[in-house]
């Protein structure tokens, strides 16, 4: 496999981005991939949440401005194999400044070429923040593939066709012809709601192939984790929230061989929980958008493209 650049991404706030982010990172980096963080959020959330002080000095700030190579800002963690670029305040401001640059929406997929061609990484996990601006439009332009988290919980569908309709203008607009989502995961899923049940089966009825058949719990050491700074590999491995990012670690590398493809038939499974009887896995490369939407605010008008 070639270095794989994922962005992880849905302009909804507090959807699990962040913590799908990180706990993918280590549970990859734990089964032996080396793996590189990188991020993209001013809040600095996915730093935080590894233990790592901001203001350090390291962001990808100063690459973006092509001041300084992105690979110098890359620090080891705690953990074998994974590797950080911090997400700092910094940040904020490129929004403003790399949007004055003339190739600004490429920027990010221009700077990190050098890793491309170096591959010093199996996966490269991109922390998107939650705003339609210039650093995630940028993640998308520079990602070869998008995973979307999403909560479950009601008008989750709306944001996921606002997000396809995305994907689309970036393709339109050349910035990356070839982008594709390679999938999305359902969040904060509790078994025992109705809701939750009703939005997997409702994203599952319009993205059948994309869904990914391990959802992630609602568990609250998963919210407390990052106040620790720790991964749940570090604050509960044993617990329900670790076995889910490890069973989703697992299902992401399939689908990266392009191993497994659930259906619809194989329901959604949460680890720690019964799992469906028997899931058929039809195999096949990940699938291009099946969808397209109207509703998903046109990029010009945010002043993106000119
Ligand atoms: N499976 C889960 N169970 C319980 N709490 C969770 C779970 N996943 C995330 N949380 C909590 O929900 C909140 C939002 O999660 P997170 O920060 O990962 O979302 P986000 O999409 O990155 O948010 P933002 O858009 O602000 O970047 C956090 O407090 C987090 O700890
Ligand atoms: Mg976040």
């Amino acid at each position: 496999m070639h270095m794989k650049i994922i962005a992880i991404a849905n302009q909804k706030g507090g959807v699990g981005k962040t913590t799908t982010a990180v706990n993918l990172s280590a549970c990859l980096a734990a089964l032996g991939w080396r793996v590189l963080l990188l991020d993209l959020d001013p809040q600095g959330n996915a730093t935080s949440s590894l233990g790592v002080e901001r203001g350090e000095g390291l962001s990808l700030y100063r690459a973006l401005l092509g001041e300084v190579p992105v690979a110098d800002q890359v620090l080891p963690t705690r953990l074998d194999n994974l590797f950080l670029i911090p997400g700092d305040l910094d940040l904020a401001g490129a929004e403003v400044e790399v949007a004055r640059l003339d190739n600004h929406l490429v920027r990010l997929r221009e700077i990190i070429q050098p890793l491309r061609d170096d591959a010093p990484f199996d996966f490269v996990l991109m922390d998107c923040p939650p705003s339609l601006g210039i650093l995630m439009t940028n993640s998308l332009a520079a990602a070869d593939e998008l995973l979307v988290p999403i909560q479950c919980e009601y008008l989750a569908l709306e944001g996921l066709s606002q997000i396809v309709g995305v994907v689309e203008q970036i393709r339109e607009v050349e910035a990356n012809p070839d982008l594709r989502i390679g999938g999305i995961v359902m969040t904060m899923f509790e078994a025992r709601k109705n809701l939750s049940q009703q939005v997997v089966s409702e994203v599952r009825t319009h993205f059948d192939l994309l869904t990914y058949q391990t959802a992630i719990p609602r568990t609250v050491r998963l919210a407390e984790a990052p106040s620790f700074g720790k991964t749940i590999l570090e604050y509960e491995n044993s617990g329900p929230g670790a076995k889910a990012y490890r069973a989703l670690a697992e299902e992401f590398i399939r689908r990266q061989r392009g191993e497994a493809v659930p259906t619809a038939e194989a329901g959604v499974s949460v680890p720690g929980e019964e799992p469906d009887p028997d899931p058929s896995f039809p195999t096949g490369g990940g699938a291009r958008i099946p969808v397209p939407t109207r509703d998903a605010p046109p990029l010009r008008h945010r002043g993106f493209l000119r």
